[in-house]
């Protein structure tokens, strides 16, 4: 193969997630753009997923049938030429921290808005790791067909509460209260929107074709939209053009201003004109930093790294999946791979690719997608593999979870089995574990991003480890990665002795303070200047 051939593959790869506050329609997006990648007929297909509520019994049973929540894990679909790769990020009760890791794995991100909603909690969240790696971010206000916030009250709040400049791509057109369609600002294009038309169309991958105008004051305007509609959409253009700047596509690239678009999901519209602003924006995979400098996507060398561990995902084997994110180079079959982090030359098993709803084995795989690969037990996340070179990718950070517990064992006798389980289900990520510095003493408390985390460790530790744990409560609600200014080790039980927040370690053995308050935090900074509180364990 050629290196036109590899530069070529990696350009028409697209890596991206979308991001949003559960019930903004992300399934229903997600759908739609399988339909109008033609990969599926029929909308309904992906609705399993919706069935999910938010209780612990329905994760559980969805779990049972693992082959839905994997395949959901990455969705991978041809799109008019391009390949592209739209990585999951769960819904708010099973939001974890593998959540937050799966964005290190995307070159960019759909911010998905309901109209009526605007900017909410769990978007908020998701938002500030895009903005950490600064990747390009697209927005789609979602749900325009029904009443929603003044089209300027969002751009502002999305400007004041994320701190991102906006640039609408598409504006929304109204008569009276009613919404009318979208105004395509750079292709001066009208979509209109036919309510009764939407309805029969919703399970269809297409939508109706826009009307080209020669601009704002085209009379065909007037036509449809009545002098007062039209004025209306003037007078707004005229705002919008003098308020904004142009459209700047580095400050795009960085992250620092996202193209916004209107549009309904479920009533395939504005899906065409965001698509089409999609496909040309959207980055292909850029070089990425590895300890040895910026390594280019379309290098011929090999790399890859594994952000997503799902450990038992068949019970009765044991066996643990890993998600790989191809950063450079070619992936082949049966290729062998160098295993940076234990400097071990191995084969990835089953590779495996997804398709909406169906797996492949991979033959070939190039920078951007993602692999699942059966795991021996030898992954971790953020481990690199290469074909050959000594170099790693940055640390995949943790994230400070919000949730804690203290874990009480029913059956002490089952310590071991207990250490085991926790262990390995500390490593897959979804969850923290903090020990007492002195192993002999003292309690295990395990944080989490989302608190529904806590509870599927305590049904996976019994389901599958035999071990039956209790929580208590804990006075705990921050918890900081900490490391000293001058880069030497700490002396954890003098830290203790200070009695400012619990001093612990997590399952990497490096030093954690938890806090049980805001003041206590505010506290142990003040007291204690010569360390560093970090909310990632990021280079501690
Ligand atoms: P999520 O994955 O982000 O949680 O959202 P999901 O797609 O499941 O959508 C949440 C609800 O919003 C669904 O209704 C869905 O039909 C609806 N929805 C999605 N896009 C639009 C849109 O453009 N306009 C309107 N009006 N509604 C939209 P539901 O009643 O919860 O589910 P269902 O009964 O429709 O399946």
């Amino acid at each position: 193969m050629t290196d036109a051939v590899l530069t070529h593959e990696v350009k028409r790869r697209k890596t991206f997630a979308i991001i949003s506050h559960p019930d903004a329609g992300k399934t229903t997006l997600t759908e739609k753009l399988l339909l109008y990648g033609g990969v599926i007929q029929l909308a309904g297909a992906v609705k399993a997923k919706r069935g999910r509520a938010s209780a612990v019994s329905d994760w559980m049973a969805l779990e049972r049938e693992r082959g839905i929540s994997i395949t959901t894990s990455v969705m991978q679909f041809p799109y008019r030429g391009l390949q592209m790769n739209l990585l999951d990020t769960p819904g708010h009760a099973d939001f974890s921290e593998d959540t937050y890791r799966t964005l290190h794995a995307v070159d960019g991100a759909v911010m998905l808005l309901d109209s009526a909603k605007g900017v909410e909690a769990q978007t908020k969240k998701l938002f500030r790791v895009c903005r950490q790696r600064k990747i390009p971010i697209f927005t789609f206000v979602n749900k325009m067909d029904r009443p929603g916030r003044d089209p300027f009250e969002l751009v502002g709040e999305v400007e004041s509460v994320l701190g991102i400049g906006v640039y609408p791509i598409t504006w929304p057109i109204f008569t009276g209260g009613t919404f009318r369609g979208v105004y395509h600002r750079l292709a001066h294009r009208v979509y209109l929107f036919d309510a009764e038309f939407a309805k029969s169309s919703q399970s269809a991958g297409a939508e109706a074709p826009p009307v080209k105008v020669s601009g704002l004051d085209d009379p065909m305007l007037e036509r449809e939209l009545g002098e007062e509609g039209v004025k209306r959409l003037r007078d707004e253009a005229e705002l919008l053009e003098a308020a904004g700047d142009s459209f700047d596509s580095s400050r795009f690239a960085t992250g620092d201003v996202s193209p916004m678009f209107f549009g309904s999901a479920i009533n395939n519209f504005g899906l065409e004109a965001f698509l089409e602003s999609f496909t040309d924006m959207m980055p292909a995979p850029s070089p990425r930093a590895t300890s040895t400098g910026l390594l280019a996507a379309d290098d011929s060398q090999f790399s890859a790294f594994v952000f997503k561990i799902q450990a038992n995902m068949d019970r009765a084997h044991r066996d643990r999946v890993a998600f790989v994110r191809i950063c450079s180079g070619r992936f082949d079959r049966g290729m062998k791979i160098h295993h940076v982090r234990t400097k071990r030359d191995l084969r990835l098993a089953n590779p495996t690719q997804f398709l909406a709803q169906d797996r492949s084995i991979v033959e070939q795989a190039y920078a951007g997608d993602v692999l699942g690969v059966y795991d021996p037990g030898v992954f971790e996340i953020g481990d690199t593999l290469t074909d050959g070179g000594d170099f790693t990718f940055e640390d995949i950070p943790s994230f400070a979870p919000e949730h804690f517990s203290r874990l009480v064992m029913a059956d002490p006798l089952k310590r071991k089995q207990l250490a085991k389980g926790i262990e390995q289900l500390a490593q897959e990520g979804t969850i923290q574990l903090y020990r007492p510095p002195d192993a002999r003493a003292g309690d295990i408390i395990l944080g989490a991003v989302g608190q529904l985390q806590l509870e599927v460790v305590k049904y996976r530790l019994k389901d599958e480890y035999g071990v039956e744990i209790r929580y208590e409560g804990v006075n705990c609600s921050f918890a900081r990665w900490i490391s000293r200014r001058d880069g030497q080790p700490i002396d954890l039980q003098a830290l203790a002795r200070e009695r400012i927040g619990t001093v612990a370690v997590d399952v990497r053995d490096r030093p954690v303070m938890l806090f049980a308050g805001e003041w206590q935090l505010n506290t142990a900074v003040r007291e204690l200047p010569d360390l560093v509180f970090a909310e990632t364990a990021h280079g501690v």
